[in-house]
């Protein structure tokens, strides 16, 4: 079964077609992170126009590149929610129209459930009960997936995800949006000793909280440069030297990843699944991968980089899992969710 995926919920229009849920045949995504990086974050009134700008090409491309016709196209999957308003408008009324004129069955699946399945475009596909580790730039969660469609949040961010605070530390001490892969950059040559940075304490034994550390960087630049409070925090970064911001970045990033690896070394021991994964941007992050290797006693094959991000080849393959329980949606009903939780 080939299906058609489209993504459009933040800055990428991404357009996919997978076969069997597993073998990608195409994977375009159009990044906007040039656009929005002049901004220091996503403008979600720009990211709506300029998926409507691409949206049209970048589906066609697709296709183009699987080699295929529409005639050998099986469905449509699509994301509906969470995400930008406008942005998943675009994405979802171009996959209602598809759907009604080439006269296919639509998908529609959550954007955070579809993360996971990058894993499952894998060589090697994880096996249930799997533990998943979700962390993007609106999300930090802990689920233990007993089968497709059938999961439970086990853990999650009580305030920031882990990806909007990295975002929202590289704005502090200078460094360019996105901020994961800016300061995984600037980690490289710094010390993630240099500054001591504390770890939340919670009551719930699985859950995160990332907005104590970010004021933790805030308040240790302010130290180190030495301003108190009053000071503008945007004016900072201008004061530190790079030897500091790369300092500066290997210490969060330390003791962010080391949050995350904690508890799901926890729920490991916790829940004994067959297998571990990871999902989202941030598993985009190489010292998260190595120190999770590292820690926990069974092997993870983690998804290659470029399916980490947001894109639509994951649409597609959740799509297709979905198409075995459920029924299609009616794409003339069919409306979009900015905030809707995966926890059932
Ligand atoms: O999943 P994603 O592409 O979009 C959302 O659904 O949010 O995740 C984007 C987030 C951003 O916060 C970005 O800074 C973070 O993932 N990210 C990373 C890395 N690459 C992207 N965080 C840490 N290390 C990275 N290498
Ligand atoms: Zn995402």
């Amino acid at each position: 079964m080939k299906v058609l995926g489209i993504e459009t919920s933040c800055d990428e229009t991404a357009a996919a077609i997978v076969e069997d849920g597993r073998i990608i045949l195409s994977n375009v995504v159009n990044s906007q992170i040039d656009i929005h990086s002049l901004y220091g974050g996503v403008v979600p009134e720009v990211a709506a126009r300029s998926h409507i700008e691409v949206i049209n090409p970048v589906i066609d491309q697709a296709i183009k590149e699987a080699d295929l016709t529409w005639d050998q196209i099986d469905a449509i999957a699509v994301t509906y929610a969470p995400g930008l308003i406008g942005s998943l408008l675009i994405g979802t009324l171009a996959a209602r129209t598809l759907a009604i004129l080439k006269n296919k069955p639509l998908y529609v699946v959550h954007h955070i459930e579809a993360h996971v399945y990058a894993n499952f475009l894998n060589e090697t596909t994880p096996e249930f009960p799997i533990l998943a580790l979700i962390v993007s730039g609106g999300h930090s969660q802990l689920m233990l997936f007993s089968d497709h469609n059938d999961y439970q949040l086990i853990g999650q961010t009580c305030d920031d995800a882990v990806g909007e605070a990295f975002d929202k530390v590289a704005k502090i001490i200078g460094l360019p949006y996105p901020g994961g892969p800016s300061i995984a950059k600037a980690a490289q040559h710094g010390n993630p000793h240099a500054y001591k940075l504390p770890k939340a304490h919670l009551s719930g034994a699985y859950d995160f909280s990332f907005s104590g550390l970010k004021t933790a960087v805030l308040r240790a630049v302010q130290r180190e440069v030495g301003v108190d409070i009053t000071f503008p925090s945007s004016s900072l970064a201008e004061l530190l030297n790079e030897v500091q911001r790369a300092d500066f970045a290997a210490s969060f990033q330390q003791t962010a990843i080391e949050t995350l690896v904690d508890k799901t070394e926890k729920a490991f021991h916790g829940y004994s699944p067959k297998s571990v994964i990871i999902a989202g941007g941030v598993a985009a992050n190489q010292e998260l991968r190595r120190q999770l290797s590292e820690r926990l006693p069974v092997k993870i094959n983690y998804a290659p980089i470029e399916l980490c991000t947001d894109n639509a080849a994951m649409v597609a393959s959740l799509g297709f899992f979905q198409s075995k329980n459920n029924s299609p949606t009616d794409p003339f009903s069919l409306e979009v969710e900015s905030s809707l939780s995966m926890a059932k």
